[in-house]
């Protein structure tokens, strides 16, 4: 019995080590894939991104940012956090550089067009960066992280889009962890009536006619279907809101 008991355990191992190599069951496995970088970016990201960062994106996370292609998802991709990095031994640094996203976009089957910054960042030398920048695109593994903001809460930018009282844009800043926002609400805070808004593209969430008074704003964060939690600011944002100015939530996410 003893030899056959040992077959049935090996082979079990062995789905199970099978299983634990499919990305679905392997979330913090390394892809591979391909990155180019944006020529001109120098030390900084993009005010212009079609995540609609705006200005804010330039400077997001010391301008370690990159345009996505599919990860780039309709926008509900906008401010997820990967690491990358590429694979020439003799160039590139284990740990690579971690990016935010803040634009979609494709080169030559690539999944990220890296700010020329954290393109760079990937390299062991200044020198080693002028090798990987002259390749131009570079092969690289990814993986999604948790995006950090130390002693920042989840913060609202109201869009310069917007007019006060008649339109509402904001962006969603700040969000830590590795959750998607896949839903947001607007809520008035008299009687508390709610109303799902549009991403109208990127991170921008718009509606026509918000309610007067102080407005709350939830979010709904994803992991995947089955793990989903409202999240309920702290703060309201005042009913006399003004296009560029942002509003702290007083609350943060870390999963
Ligand atoms: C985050 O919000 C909390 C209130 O929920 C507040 O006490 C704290 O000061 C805020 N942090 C920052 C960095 O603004």
């Amino acid at each position: 019995m003893a030899p056959l008991r040992w077959l049935l355990i090996s082979v079990a191992c062995f789905l199970f080590m099978q299983s634990l190599g499919k990305s679905e069951t392997c979330p913090d496995c390394f892809i591979h894939s391909r990155a180019g970088y944006y020529p001109n970016s120098d030390q900084k990201g993009t005010e212009v991104g079609e995540c609609g960062f705006g200005k804010f994106g330039a400077t997001l996370n010391g301008g370690d940012v990159s345009a996505a292609s599919e990860l780039y998802r309709g926008g509900v991709g906008c401010g997820a956090c990967y690491q990358v990095r590429c694979t020439y031994s003799y160039y590139c640094l284990d740990k690579g550089v971690t990016v935010v996203i803040t634009d979609h976009g494709i080169s030559d089957r690539t999944d990220f067009i890296l700010s020329q910054r954290a393109f760079s960042q990937m390299a062991q030398s200044t020198d080693a960066a002028a090798s990987l920048l002259a390749l131009g695109i570079v092969d690289i593994e990814y993986r999604r992280v948790s995006c950090s903001y130390p002693n920042k809460n989840i913060t609202f930018k109201i869009d310069e889009s917007s007019n006060n009282p008649y339109y509402l844009a904001f962006e969603i800043l700040y969000q830590q962890g590795k959750m998607d926002i896949t839903a947001v609400q607007l809520c008035e805070t008299q009687n508390f009536v709610c109303k799902l808004l549009d991403r109208t593209h990127g991170a921008v969430w718009t509606t026509t006619s918000p309610p007067s008074g102080p407005l709350s704003i939830r979010m709904l964060f994803s992991a995947n279907d089955e793990d989903q939690t409202w999240v309920v600011p702290v703060n309201n944002i005042p009913g006399n809101w003004k296009p560029g100015d942002t509003y702290d939530s007083g609350v943060q996410v870390n999963a």
